[in-house]
């Protein structure tokens, strides 16, 4: 990478993840929500989707491949400058991309968000604004796809980190019908070495009832 700039330890730090994952294949979560997404929008509108903390991009590069119109969006220039070098030029009309904190990105309507390990990031009192946004963009019918952490994760605790409890989870969920949620409470592997996961794999549709 050129051109990186290095503003701030956490982008320092962001930029050693971005090239320990380099090459890495789609996230077993989007993989798992694939076959829920809409093959095609109502009235040839485009299909929009929302990739929060996009980091690399991986999955919005699948996402344009597939036809999608995609708002990539990420606190690090080095991710986002990994993806749009990566973007096919056929696709490249179709992403948009903002270098910018989750809470400070208006949000188009979408048909789906997509917040690939990426959400518990946001900052306790930033989490339920960027909450209420996401959940005000998706369409009716529309999917969340994303991770959350829980309690008993080894970050649980870390500053500028938010974590959640099974039923937090459930009443940030509320408005939506559960497609998919799997609790992973297990140790494993971090790219800063071992750690215990507990994390909330989500693939869950916004009701049409309450918009
Ligand atoms: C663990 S990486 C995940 C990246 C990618 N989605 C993936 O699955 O590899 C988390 C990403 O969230 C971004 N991020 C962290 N806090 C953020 C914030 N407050 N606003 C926007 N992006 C943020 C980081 O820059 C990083 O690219």
């Amino acid at each position: 990478m050129s051109n990186v700039d290095w503003e701030t330890a956490s982008e320092i730090e962001w930029e050693m993840y971005y090239r320990a994952v380099a090459g890495r294949p789609l996230r077993e979560l989007f993989v798992t929500a694939a076959p829920f997404l809409p093959p095609a929008a109502p009235h040839n509108r485009p299909l929009v989707a929302i990739d929060f903390g996009c980091g690399d991009g991986t999955e919005t590069l699948e996402l344009l491949a597939r036809g999608w119109t995609v708002l990539a969006v990420d606190l690090s220039p080095g991710g986002v400058a990994r993806l749009r070098e990566s973007v096919a030029p056929a696709d490249r009309k179709r992403l948009s991309t903002r270098v910018a904190p989750y809470s400070a990105v208006e949000l188009p309507a979408a048909d789906l968000v997509y917040a690939g390990l990426s959400l518990p990031f946001c900052a306790p009192g930033e989490f339920e604004e960027v909450w209420r946004r996401i959940t005000s963009a998706i369409r009716p019918d529309g999917l969340f796809v994303g991770h959350l952490f829980g309690p008993n994760d080894t970050w649980a605790g870390t500053p500028d980190m938010t974590f959640h409890t099974r039923a937090q989870v459930d009443a940030l969920l509320a408005d939506f019908e559960i497609e998919g949620l799997r609790e992973e409470d297990d140790d494993g592997e971090a790219v800063s070495g071992p750690k215990h996961w507990h994390v909330f794999h989500v693939i869950a549709r916004k009701q049409r009832s309450r918009q």
